[in-house]
């Protein structure tokens, strides 16, 4: 096949990388790419989030299919556009992509399908807020309406930092303050047709820049997957699995189905797992990044086959999904600054050292090719992937390869994966 990706970030290297590996050979093209993508794709520089460049490139290009990997560009409604022109896209239109680009519209839809979730409040002035944050109680769970980069979250027992976030990101638009969810937070995802859901293997993110939760939160500093804690939580992976396809995906498939805008693409199940009972904390309509990058290199059925049946409405005719027994551990290299304003520019080495450890590989994210080298061209600059018979091996690996890597000032967590 033919597959045109949109984006650059690693969620998207690591969408070629399982592209690249199958024994089909797909002929692939990334726009934009980035300096890892280009070497095993072909980069165009083209603006993902223009659907009406976006699609003359594909009629140009005669893909068989696009891949949307970013939000932004489903949320400006690029899958739309493609579509219109009668390519296969994987990637919901934009009246389904508001299940990400709009929290309150996300909390619509779960209250009609009946899916568990928190509380919430819309807030769309300040005079509404101190009433909504005396409501719930600390501690406080205030989240921006729109896309923000995974910034528009805070959770705080300090009523003061609630009320100033709150306040902050009003300016922009509404926001939802919401009941706090104790539990263990998983991801899942299902790949669907409009009409079928098929769920992918959990992953576990790490959402804060510290280690041990801490400091300020970003768009995911690690993954793990699979999460042997399912066993004893929930008895096993299978039983999680249905479970959430029972009660969660399946019915807000059928939601949006039924008022006229069905699902094609990813939907990403942000959850929050405490006894048996799982809650919804958020929905997104792309793959999670970093959980893609430890998702997909333990997928055994090839995933072209897998998006390819999405985007012409026959996931039925899919076989069951197969993933490998091993473990995969993802940690984020982040550039010095990040959450906040990161250096860029920066010298990087090392990659290929690690690269050729065993059962190491690493994922770009935000890197350039300059005349001398590899550089940093973003916050989240790379993923160090190790792969192993189990998670503790896989960690293990993962850590041996950020070690080989050197770009000045990096920060990454310690602690990824390390509590299995
Ligand atoms: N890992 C969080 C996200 O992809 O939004």
């Amino acid at each position: 096949m033919r597959i045109l990706i949109l984006g650059s970030g690693a969620r998207e290297h690591a969408i070629a990388l399982a592209l690249a590996r199958e024994a089909a050979g797909h002929e692939l093209l990334v726009a934009p790419g980035n300096a890892g993508i280009a070497a095993v794709a072909r980069t165009v520089p083209v603006d993902p989030s223009d659907g009406a460049a976006v699609s003359s490139l594909a009629l140009e290009e005669a893909v068989d299919l696009v891949v949307v990997g970013p939000e932004a560009p489903l949320i400006a409604g690029v899958a739309d556009a493609v579509r219109e022109r009668g390519i296969p896209v994987f990637g919901p239109d934009r009246a389904a992509a508001r299940l990400e680009g709009s929290k309150a519209f996300a909390k619509r839809i779960m209250a009609e399908a009946g899916v568990p979730t928190g509380r919430a409040t819309d807030v769309l002035t300040a005079a509404d807020l101190d009433g909504a944050l005396d409501a719930g109680g600390a501690p406080y769970v205030v989240k921006a309406d729109g896309l923000a980069a995974g910034k528009g979250v805070l959770v705080t027992a300090d009523r003061d930092a609630a009320r100033a976030h709150a306040l902050a990101w009003l300016e922009r638009g509404p926001v939802l303050v919401e009941q706090f969810l104790a539990g263990r937070e998983a991801s899942l995802f299902f790949v669907s047709d409009g009409d079928r859901a098929v769920p992918l293997s959990p992953a576990q993110d790490y959402k804060r820049i510290g280690d041990g939760d801490t400091g300020g939160n970003t768009g995911g500093m690690g993954a793990f997957s699979p999460l042997p804690w399912l066993d004893a939580a929930f008895g096993g992976e299978a039983a999680f699995v249905d479970h959430v396809r029972a009660t969660i995906a399946e019915p807000v498939l059928r939601r949006l189905a039924a008022q006229g805008s069905p699902f094609v693409g990813l939907l990403y199940c942000g959850l929050v797992v405490e006894d048996r009972d799982v809650r919804v904390i958020e929905f997104n309509v792309r793959f999670g990044d970093p959980e893609t990058q430890v998702v997909l290199p333990r997928l055994a059925t090839p995933l072209s086959e897998l998006l390819a049946a999405a985007a012409s409405g026959t996931l039925d005719a899919v076989e069951p999904l197969r993933f490998s027994d091993e473990a995969a551990v993802g940690v984020v290299l982040a550039s010095e600054g990040y959450p906040g304003e990161p250096a860029v520019g920066r010298l990087i080495t090392g990659i290929d050292e690690a690269d050729a450890l065993d059962g190491v590989h690493v994922v770009h994210a935000a890197t350039d090719r300059a005349g001398d080298g590899l550089r940093s061209s973003g916050g989240r600059v790379l993923t160090v992937v190790g792969v192993g018979g189990s998670v503790p091996e896989a960690r293990a690996r993962a850590y041996a390869g950020v070690e080989r890597i050197h770009l000045p000032g990096a920060r990454w967590r310690t602690d990824i994966a390390e509590r299995e």
